[in-house]
């Protein structure tokens, strides 16, 4: 098993199919987890606000018989008041684990190379792991299989969608992205994810038309346009992005069945509508659920044996 999990793209299969199976089991049946972690401690440094991913990794810990220390932005305020490594060297002598939001992608993988303890990446401005991780799992119990699918995302091509490109290749199903001239995933993100899906099969679609990205589509994913950090240009890209709402007519492309998807928080009125958000379609609870299963999984692979 990996050592730290920074990104999907570092999955071997095996991993990637190990971590949905290992969380159906404890879904199913937490009480045979509850000590799995007894006596150990995880750190949770947030250098961005959190309602969620906090939520999700400080139960998970509890209920593995464990426990977990939150770190606001304003206490460690790394890069600024010490350097990722040094925050990492001291780390180590007191905890078991970390994990890590924070903007920069490079600090959670300077943390990582700098401790002998894991590091779980709980959002960069690159990318969501874990929230992706949460989202396949989700599609799978959604009775959608995985390697046939089809999975349209509609908005930014952000750090939920470059994780989400990487969740798609290693499942080997089809996801096609629409986004705004300008917006597209990052090319480096979008190649590497090719690379990982010659083992797979699966296929990345690019456009910047909305339904003919959803035409057709088992799910139809959206996120919010500004992502935190990007707060000053929230007007200009509501206007650049109007025409990539989820709301009914959009949704009515995709098959019958589709799920309408959403990381949360969203931003009603704009990226997506009520009607859409609040339908029988949308699984948004469930994923939002399901970060907490996966998140069990994840540190119990990487936290149960202490040392990288
Ligand atoms: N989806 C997600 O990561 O939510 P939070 O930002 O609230 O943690
Ligand atoms: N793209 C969003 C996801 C929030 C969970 C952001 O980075 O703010």
């Amino acid at each position: 098993m990996i050592e730290d999990f920074l990104s999907i793209h570092d999955l071997s299969l095996y991993e990637f199919s190990q971590i949905l199976d290992m969380t159906e089991k404890i879904k199913e049946q937490p009480q045979n987890y509850r000590n799995k972690l007894k006596d150990k401690v995880l750190a949770m440094i947030f250098q961005k606000p959190s309602l969620r991913t906090r939520m999700t990794f400080e139960v998970g810990m509890l209920q593995l018989g464990g426990e977990a220390v939150y770190l606001a932005p304003s206490d460690i305020q790394m890069g600024k008041r010490e350097t990722p490594h040094d925050v990492g060297k001291n780390m180590e002598r007191w905890v078991d684990g970390i994990m890590i939001r924070t903007f920069a992608h490079q600090e959670a993988i300077d943390l990582a190379q700098a401790t002998r303890i894991p590091v779980i990446n709980a959002l960069t401005d690159l990318l969501h792991p874990c929230q992706a991780m949460a989202d396949f799992f989700t599609l799978r119990e959604s009775n959608k299989d995985l390697t046939s699918l089809k999975l349209a995302y509609v908005g930014d091509g952000n750090n939920v969608c470059h994780s989400l490109l990487f969740a798609a290749a290693k499942s080997g199903c089809r996801i096609s992205v629409a986004t705004p001239q300008g917006y597209e995933p990052d090319p480096a993100i979008v190649k590497q994810a090719g690379q990982d899906s010659e083992e797979t099969g699966e296929s990345v679609h690019l456009t910047n038309d909305p339904s003919e990205a959803v035409e057709g589509a088992d799910a139809v994913y959206t996120d919010v346009w500004a992502s935190m950090g990007q707060e000053k240009e929230k007007n200009k890209r509501a206007r650049i992005f109007a025409p990539f709402q989820v709301n009914k007519e959009l949704m009515d492309k995709a098959k019958t069945d589709a799920v309408f998807m959403h990381c949360l928080p969203a931003h009603r009125g704009e990226e997506v509508t009520d009607e859409v958000i609040d339908s029988a379609q949308s699984v948004v609870f469930d994923q939002a659920e399901n970060r907490l299963h996966v998140q069990k999984t994840i540190m119990l692979l990487l936290m149960e044996k202490r040392n990288k």
